[in-house]
């Protein structure tokens, strides 16, 4: 089979990674409107979609030949190679999962827990953390812990987020879960200093007994300039199908080496090391990404098509990527924040904030701003999936400044 990795983009003698639209020709997004929700479920630019498009056709024509286990093993590793990219590290540290909320399921339904330990979480987590934490916590006697971080989102200070957390942090606090970037009201948190913090509270704790952190990152990865590594969690959990724009179906989990160790994977693998060693009789191992990938058949047109989906991404540039969309964002906020009947939610300060933008608007629900920005003003914007709903709009590498202060104007008009 040719390489799927090196798929390149449909245009690609015209496509110039430095000039945003070209980058935004790269997808088929309908210009009937502007994409301010792009970053929850990603469109694919082109060379993700010839990359789909011809694992699908390999598999129609032969599936005998490439729909079995080897193939998966060997386009998997490929995918967790290039991962690296954004992760630092190896890519033995990746298990390649469907989702966020897949990798999330399994890593709170696997972490080694024993009855009277606790898990220690925030108020501002979504559903996927809340339900995976309170499914692990029917079936054992754990505890769970919920801290409230702030009040109001637009004045947080890193500092006092930082003390609620670690002031919340008990004797049996075994694992801390949190959110990189809050898809309630668009706070990110201040996460190395907060495992930074973590860490000082382990240094009298035996390695068994350190709190770990986990992190839902999925509205930081691939927007925020940072690598995975160096954010100092123990967890890291996202997928590629938002601010990547990778293929739809396609996340994973990383840890640091040594913490892969306390989690036992639930769905078996498919590795070659963990299929051995059960015909022989013997318990499944091996590396830990391999280990703690769940196995079966796959999506694999779009599992095999991460590569192309780094390259595209990295080719244009993370940092670059970042600056322009903190910049819209930025202009967003100064934007909203001149309209006296909108209320904007989310930090100015950019330290505290990334890609999403969360606002109330007097006498209108979020649910109905959403749906009349779209319908009279061609914006597409959403309502936050949570209780207090907010209205969240969410500049991009395929939305422009322009279409910014088009934004700002079609929700002056909403009263
Ligand atoms: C913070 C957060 N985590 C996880 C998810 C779910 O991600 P996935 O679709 O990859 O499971 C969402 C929204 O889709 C989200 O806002």
């Amino acid at each position: 089979m040719s390489e799927i990795a090196t798929a390149s983009p449909a245009d690609a003698e015209k496509f110039d990674a430095n000039d945003w639209s070209s980058v935004r020709r790269q997808f088929s997004l309908t210009p009937e409107y502007a994409h301010f929700s792009a970053f929850m479920l990603a469109s694919h630019p082109a060379p993700v979609r010839a990359a789909v498009a011809h694992v699908e056709q390999v598999l129609d024509e032969r599936p005998q030949d490439y729909g079995l286990g080897m193939h998966d093993l060997r386009h998997g590793a490929l995918a967790r190679q290039a991962l690296t990219t954004y992760t630092g590290g190896t890519a033995d540290q990746i298990a390649l999962t469907d989702s966020a909320t897949m990798g999330l399921g399994l890593l709170y339904g696997g972490f080694e827990l024993h009855e009277g330990d606790e898990v220690l979480t925030t108020e501002h987590e979504f559903y996927s953390t809340r339900e995976s934490i309170r499914l692990r916590a029917r079936r054992d006697k754990i505890s769970v812990r919920t801290v409230r971080l702030y009040d109001d989102p637009a004045t947080v200070s890193a500092d006092a987020m930082i003390g609620k957390l670690v002031e919340a942090i008990g004797p049996r606090t075994k694992l801390i879960a949190l959110t990189w970037v809050h898809s309630s009201t668009g706070v990110k948190l201040p996460l190395r200093e907060i495992c930074d913090a973590v860490e000082v509270v382990n240094m009298p704790r035996s390695d068994n007994d350190r709190v770990l952190v986990a992190v839902d990152g999925v509205h930081g990865f691939a927007v925020e300039d940072a690598i995975v590594a160096d954010l100092h969690c123990d967890f890291f959990v996202t997928s590629t199908h938002k601010w990547l724009f990778g293929p739809r179906g396609t996340g994973f989990v990383w840890a640091q080496p040594d913490t892969w160790r306390r989690v036992r994977p639930i769905v078996p693998s498919f590795s070659k090391s963990a299929l051995v060693r059960e015909m022989a009789g013997k318990i499944p191992a091996g590396p830990p990404g391999e280990l703690n990938s769940p196995g079966g058949y796959h999506s694999y047109s779009a599992r095999w098509a991460v590569p192309a989906a780094v390259e595209f991404h990295s080719g244009i540039g993370l940092p670059r990527i970042a600056e322009y969309t903190k910049a819209q964002a930025t202009q967003l906020k100064a934007g909203l924040a001149e309209l006296p009947h909108v209320r904007v939610a989310t930090p100015a300060d950019p330290a505290l904030s990334s890609g999403i933008v969360c606002c109330s608007i007097d006498g209108v629900s979020a649910e109905e701003a959403a749906e009349r920005l779209l319908r009279e003003h061609g914006i597409s914007a959403g309502a936050t999936p949570y209780r207090d709903s907010l209205l969240r709009i969410g500049p991009s590498m395929v939305t422009t400044p322009e279409e910014v202060d088009r934004a700002v104007r079609a929700i002056a008009a909403l009263r």
